[in-house]
């Protein structure tokens, strides 16, 4: 069985990469299991600069995995997702992100705790929560808002709206957008390289001082969000979404 995260540490930058293609690297508790332990470890390893998580040249996630969410969904703040989400929350080194066509639900949040964002111009970014009889998660009902303003942030999680790279780029989201496939995990790893080539003190405390302000509070909403959520994957709304996805049918909510 071929491996569903690789993880690559070469030039003092630590690459994760998303490799499920059968599922659009759809994330399983061991994916999220292997993200936290991998990042979690590079904090103190002195060799690894900055952190790059990617997909492929044609999807970077299609988030949480539905059958995982129906059948095993997250229990408790120990949970695989959860770990990962504390993990690239408190990162003390950089994250960069490389995000090629969709990037649903937690693809598109797991963006707010990233550092620098590189996008294809044509992605699509989507967090279909409440289509999905579901809420907010990762923080992002605060570090949305914060980052957009209150309607671009409620047009992107009331309505579910997909929006393209070159569109996240414009509102805020993402830092630069580019031609699909390699383009854009070629940007992501110059941009890794450039910092892991500064002084790591300088770019440690730069990082710790660019979120002093929203960490605690964004972890906060985190745990809110989470319990909100496991109680929102058992109810009917959630699961009659979650069968209609895989069932490839139009869900139909009582
Ligand atoms: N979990 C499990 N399987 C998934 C999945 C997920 N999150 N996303 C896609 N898949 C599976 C599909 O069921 C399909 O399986 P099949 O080949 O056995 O039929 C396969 O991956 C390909 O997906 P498909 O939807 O046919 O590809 P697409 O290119 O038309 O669309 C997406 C890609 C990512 C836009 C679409 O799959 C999607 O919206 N997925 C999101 C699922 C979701 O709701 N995630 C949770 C968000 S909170």
């Amino acid at each position: 069985m071929s491996q569903t995260l690789l993880i690559d540490r070469s030039d003092a930058v630590l690459t994760l990469t998303l490799n499920r293609p059968e599922t659009k690297n759809a994330l399983t508790r061991e994916i999220y299991s292997g993200l936290a332990d991998a990042i979690n470890a590079a904090q103190d390893d002195p060799a690894i600069r900055a952190i790059v998580l990617q997909g492929s040249q044609s999807c970077f996630t299609s988030g949480n995995d539905v059958n995982d969410f129906l059948n095993v969904p997250p229990a408790g703040q120990d949970s695989p997702v959860y770990r990962f989400l504390r993990a690239i929350l408190s990162s003390e080194k950089p994250l960069i992100a490389a995000v090629n066509g969709p990037a649903v639900g937690v693809g598109t949040t797991m963006l707010l705790h990233c550092d620098l964002i590189y996008v294809a111009e044509d992605a699509r970014l989507k967090m279909p929560f409440v289509n999905l009889g579901l809420c907010p998660e990762a923080g992002s009902s605060f570090l949305l808002p914060r980052l957009l303003g209150h309607p671009r942030a409620a047009e992107l999680l009331l309505l579910g709206e997909e929006i393209s790279g070159r569109r996240a780029v414009e509102i805020g989201l993402a830092n630069h957008a580019l031609a699909a496939g390699q383009p854009v995990l070629d940007a992501a790893r110059q941009a890794a390289l450039r910092l892991a080539a500064q002084p790591p003190s300088s770019v440690r405390l730069t990082k710790r001082l660019l979120k002093q302000h929203s960490q605690k509070q964004a972890q906060e909403v985190m745990e809110q969000e989470g319990a909100h959520f496991a109680t929102l994957l058992q109810g009917p709304d959630a699961r009659e979404a979650l069968s209609a996805f895989l069932e490839k049918r139009k869900p139909v909510f009582s």
